[in-house]
């Protein structure tokens, strides 16, 4: 695992370096732009190293989903626009922008792919998408499937939603917001 996420971080870094140089800078930056300057400035102490914890809760999820190729070319933003980081040794700081990514896709694991898939086929694809629309676009869900997500227990949904919030398709949604949302909608089926 993690030195197959050594290797997709060269990968990364070499293609990105051509197309930096080919002049497609806003691939970089974009990566930057979403990331943000909240979690771009924790990214950026980790880094320096002058911060070794891990991530907020909100960042990492940022970062998960902004996704792997997109945090290493954030990175690659960081270190050329970086005075401090400019001239530092790039090698070790890939390793520690490596490092970032590993620790919040540990923070923010939902739990075993296993796990996570029989939670899933629990559900149901029926339930599975009535939830996905109660968090997504405030729809309510049906009795039936309350009992069930219920029937499921907490864990599984939890797991669930952070499987998917992890999705870079999710990446414009507020992890926390959604987490809470979550919360909010198994105590509701709870009581139904
Ligand atoms: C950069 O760091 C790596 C790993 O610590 C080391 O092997 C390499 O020699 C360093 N490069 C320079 C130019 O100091
Ligand atoms: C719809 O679902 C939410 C929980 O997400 C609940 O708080 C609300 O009362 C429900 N509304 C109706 C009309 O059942």
């Amino acid at each position: 695992m993690a030195s197959l996420s050594n290797y997709l971080m060269l990968l990364a870094f070499v293609l990105a370096t051509i197309i930096a140089t080919i002049s497609a800078e806003e691939t970089l930056s974009q990566c930057g732009e979403h990331i943000g300057a909240y979690c771009g400035e924790q990214v950026i102490q980790r880094l320096k190293g002058t911060d070794e914890t891990t991530m907020s809760t909100t960042c990492c999820y940022k970062l998960l989903q902004t996704g792997y190729p997109c945090h290493t070319r954030h990175t690659i933003y960081i270190l050329e626009n970086n005075p401090e980081l400019k001239h530092a040794n790039w090698t070790e700081l890939f390793a520690k922008s490596d490092k970032i990514y590993h620790n919040c896709d540990v923070l923010t694991k939902p739990g075993t792919a296993e796990f996570v898939a029989t939670c899933t086929e629990n559900l149901g694809s029926e339930c599975g998408i009535q939830v996905y629309n109660n968090l997504i676009h405030d729809k309510n869900i049906t009795k039936d499937c309350c009992e069930r997500l219920v029937k499921t227990g907490e864990a599984c949904h939890v797991a669930m939603t952070k499987s998917l919030i992890r999705n870079p398709e999710m990446r414009n949604v507020d992890a926390i917001q959604l987490l809470n949302k979550n919360t909010q909608l198994f105590n509701y089926c709870l009581h139904v």
